[in-house]
């Protein structure tokens, strides 16, 4: 066993024994639908943390569905649209699947989507960190906000569709030629220098790119690629997070030309 593996080891244990220790507090997510079309939100832990809500579910415009997490949670909240869990054989989304199933117990989805990644710590000494990501690309526009609201702890959406101004070597297009997701350039071109790997693995070496601005300048309160600076990255410790997919201005910004 190396040193990695024995400090991962290590820390995947003592967090576990933590967990058991210390009957800890519950934090609740409100997961809000502001889209005009039905959305199967998604969600999972990273390794050690329980499944929440099924890792699944179908949640229609305009619905609201409340879900409990342990204070210590860590994972990540993405949203599939255009699924059809009708037929067993092909039950598939258009953007964010999960092996082709409703609730995802713990596996994670097909990229590119929208993810709002949540490391949760209990007690008011230690923050809880959040953000929303595009590392691995978009599909919706997101938004996290504390419960009661506070704007040092709010993310906020999206000022263009990144759909509608997604270059063609990035776009993910469905059936009918709609445009319903944007790969980020690291999983369109699966390149060092995009992905911040290799020789680029720094903070000084690995510089937004073309593709990275766009994103910026869609979404600026959101990770546009591995080392955004200044990191988009809130540090708050509510009782209760409330994650909307399309929030505010969405219609407006999609539908006016
Ligand atoms: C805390 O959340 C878990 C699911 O993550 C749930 O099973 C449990 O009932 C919740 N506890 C309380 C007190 O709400
Ligand atoms: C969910 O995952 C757990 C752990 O891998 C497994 O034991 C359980 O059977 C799964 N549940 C469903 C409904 O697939
Ligand atoms: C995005 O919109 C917000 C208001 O919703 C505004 O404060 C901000 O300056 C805008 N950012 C850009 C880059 O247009
Ligand atoms: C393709 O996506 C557009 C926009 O989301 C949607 O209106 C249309 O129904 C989709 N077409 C198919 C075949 O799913």
């Amino acid at each position: 066993m190396n040193h990695t593996t024995s400090i991962l080891l290590g820390f995947i244990l003592s967090s576990l024994l933590f967990g058991f220790l210390v009957q800890g507090k519950n934090v609740t997510f409100y997961i809000r639908n502001s889209c005009p079309f039905l959305v199967w939100p998604a969600i999972a832990p990273n390794v050690g943390h329980p499944v929440i809500a099924d890792g699944g579910f179908s949640l229609p415009s305009g619905d609201v569905k409340r879900i409990q997490a342990p204070g210590t949670w860590n994972g990540r909240f993405w949203g599939r649209t255009g699924c059809d869990f009708s037929s067993s054989s092909s039950s598939t989304c258009q953007t964010g699947d999960c092996q082709g199933q409703l609730a995802c117990n713990g596996t994670i989805g097909l990229p590119p989507a929208t993810l709002v990644e949540v490391s949760l710590q209990e007690g008011v000494d230690k923050p809880s960190f959040y953000d929303v990501s595009l590392v691995d690309g978009y599909n919706l526009p997101i938004s996290v906000r504390t419960r009661p609201t506070d704007p040092k702890c709010l993310i906020r959406g999206c000022n263009k569709s990144v759909n509608k101004v997604c270059p063609q070597e990035l776009q993910v297009v469905n059936k009918t030629g709609d445009v319903i997701a944007c790969k980020s350039a690291c999983l369109a071109f699966n390149s060092d220098i995009f992905c911040c790997r290799g020789s680029y693995k720094s903070p000084q070496k690995c510089k937004p790119s073309v593709y990275s601005k766009l994103f910026k300048e869609a979404c600026p309160s959101y990770f546009s690629y591995a080392f955004d600076a200044p990191t988009p990255l809130v540090s708050c410790s509510p009782k209760a997070f409330v994650i909307t997919f399309c929030p505010s201005k969405w219609s407006a910004l999609q539908y006016s030309k």
